[in-house]
């Protein structure tokens, strides 16, 4: 439909004392979008900055918001102006008009705006960080390496609250983004080439991550957790992953180490001193983690027995084949695997 016909219709509509549903939808939708930055648990949501790079990133939202929103109201206003006015004289409102209107003012804004974005965008790069940690992407999973320590783990990050973070971050593979929407912006992870991203959280507690680029497959569960501690929390933290898992503690556990080495498991999975399978995720401190299969699922002994026996219903494509254990064997196997935090 034209655009003259769309307004002949408008207007045919409000001579009959008619409302168009359209234009009725459109404005509750304009109205509601404020409401977006309501109170309500959002771990996807970069208007809750819990760290410097995202309140800077928020604060620049909010100025977008409001001086776009002055100029959306105001051209609907003009917009109204215009469908109401039935004079068909042409009534010309000027070259000066257009040019202000039309070019200058919008240039003004835009330009205000790009600067504002490129200060925050130079503000994002700090020059020093306290803390590195190596994140590597991978077919819908995060292997993260601390390099100084020697501790290895995957798709889920532990730091320290009030320390800036330098992450290194890469792909194996095809290109993959990084995101912690409530700490900063999002990175892209490319293969064989490092990118590198400044983080810092400001209070303890657990941050979602996720990849935000398009990765084929099952993208939409890949996702990590960001744990901030408190410094001490922090380098106890860091102490107990240092350090080599328990051996098991009785026949029992035992057994399910045993199923580990003598199925399919070590050849993909690390598990450190034991195993060197590079495939899948590294299993060193698989029982502290928070989530199974990269966010997919909570992390519980339960959960961890379906994704052994078939982790192909719950993320299909990812790498890890059905598993064919005899019940007693998986039990002994999730257990073994829970005692490893
Ligand atoms: Cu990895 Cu999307």
């Amino acid at each position: 439909m034209s655009i003259q016909k769309s307004v002949k219709n408008l207007r045919k509509g409000r001579a009959a004392g008619q409302r168009n549903p359209s234009l009725y939808g459109f404005l509750l939708l304009s109205i509601s979008l404020p409401l977006v930055a309501c109170r309500v648990e959002r771990p996807h949501s970069i208007l809750d900055p819990a760290g410097p790079a995202a309140d800077q990133i928020a604060t620049l939202w909010w100025q977008m918001f409001w001086v776009y929103g002055v100029v959306f109201i105001i051209t609907l206003g003009l917009l109204f102006l215009a469908l109401r006015s039935r004079r068909r004289d042409g009534s010309p409102l000027g070259s000066r008009f257009v040019f202000m209107a039309g070019i200058a003012i919008p240039a003004l804004i835009l330009v205000g705006m790009l600067v504002l974005t490129l200060r925050v965008m130079g503000n994002l790069h700090a020059s020093s960080e306290d803390f590195q940690v190596k994140v590597i992407s991978h077919h819908w999973w995060f292997e993260v390496q601390y390099p100084e320590y020697g501790v290895a783990d995957a798709n889920e990050i532990h730091v320290p609250v009030g320390s800036m973070v330098r992450f290194e971050l890469s792909a194996a593979g095809v290109i993959h983004s990084f995101w912690v929407p409530r700490l900063g912006g999002k990175r892209d992870m490319l293969p064989d080439y490092y990118t590198e991203l400044y983080l810092q959280a400001d209070e303890p507690g657990v941050y979602q991550g996720t990849c935000t680029e398009y990765c084929a497959g099952v993208h939409a569960l890949m996702g990590f957790r960001l744990v901030a501690h408190e410094p001490k929390d922090f380098a106890r933290w860091l102490e107990r992953a240092a350090e080599p898992p328990p051996t098991p503690a009785d026949s029992h556990l035992q057994r399910g180490q045993e199923v580990f080495m003598g199925s399919s498991c070590a050849g993909c999975h690390t598990i450190k001193d034991l195993s060197q399978g590079t495939i899948g995720p590294d299993l060193t401190l698989i029982g502290a983690r928070h989530t199974l299969g990269a966010g997919t699922l909570d992390n519980n002994r339960g959960n961890l027995a379906g994704w052994i026996a078939n982790s192909q219903a719950l993320k299909p494509g990812n790498e890890m084949p059905l598993s064919y254990l005899e019940p007693e064997d998986l039990l002994a196997l999730v257990d073994y695997l829970w005692s490893l935090q």
